[in-house]
């Protein structure tokens, strides 16, 4: 796995672009296996915030959402084995202490957005790392849905092409989703330290 030009980038501009971060067999099951869970009445509309607080709001972000657990499925199981091994690459690079990857499918249908926000709860600073990878195999300027990074430099944006791979410091850079006009599928995943316990 090439993750030095990830881990170069991170520290160079605090981001990284990796546009064919996955190969297309991959990035393919992947889109098989949100599908199937879509079918499955899996995917649930995304809430803002954690636990008992978590409260859907449409007009700050329309996707809808389904965690990878181990076991699920063996695409899924690759997928969580790769972003182990990017985990302890980020570690031995920055010494960030990161314990777990957290992941979910994301589906954000036509007219859906997510309004630009910090990946890192008010309540909760674990979540260190955002590591989001595209699964739009037929992308085309015209859809819409690029994720806007507002950067010291200014905004940039990321085409949510199949197989690349975005990574940032979660707390750090403000973000948004674009309104698509089309089904936009990802793999939103968060790398966390040990959450602070409340008791
Ligand atoms: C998120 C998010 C970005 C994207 O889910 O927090 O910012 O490009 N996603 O899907
Ligand atoms: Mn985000």
């Amino acid at each position: 796995m090439p993750f030095t030009s990830i881990i170069d980038e991170l520290s160079n501009r605090g981001f990284a672009l990796q546009k064919d971060f996955l190969r297309e067999d991959m990035t393919h099951d992947l889109v098989l296996e949100c599908r199937r869970r879509e079918r499955e009445g899996s995917l649930t509309p995304a809430g803002i915030g954690r636990g008992e607080g978590v409260a859907v709001m449409e007009g700050i972000r329309g996707d809808q959402i389904d965690w990878l657990d181990p076991g699920q499925a063996a695409i899924s199981d690759r997928y969580l084995a790769t972003m182990d091994e990017l985990r302890q690459a980020l570690n031995q690079a920055f010494f960030l202490g990161l314990e777990e990857f957290e992941c979910h499918f994301a589906l954000y249908p036509p007219g859906a957005f997510y309004k630009p926000h910090l990946d890192r709860f008010r309540d909760d600073d674990s979540r260190t790392v955002t590591a989001v990878l595209y699964l739009n195999h037929d992308w085309q300027p015209e859809h819409g849905g690029e994720m806007r990074m507002h950067l010291a430099q200014g905004p940039l944006d990321v085409a949510p092409l199949a197989g690349s791979l975005v990574v940032f410091m979660s707390g750090e850079v403000l973000h948004e989703v674009l309104p698509t006009s089309v089904d936009r599928l990802a793999l939103t995943g968060w790398f966390r330290r040990r959450a602070i316990q409340p008791f």
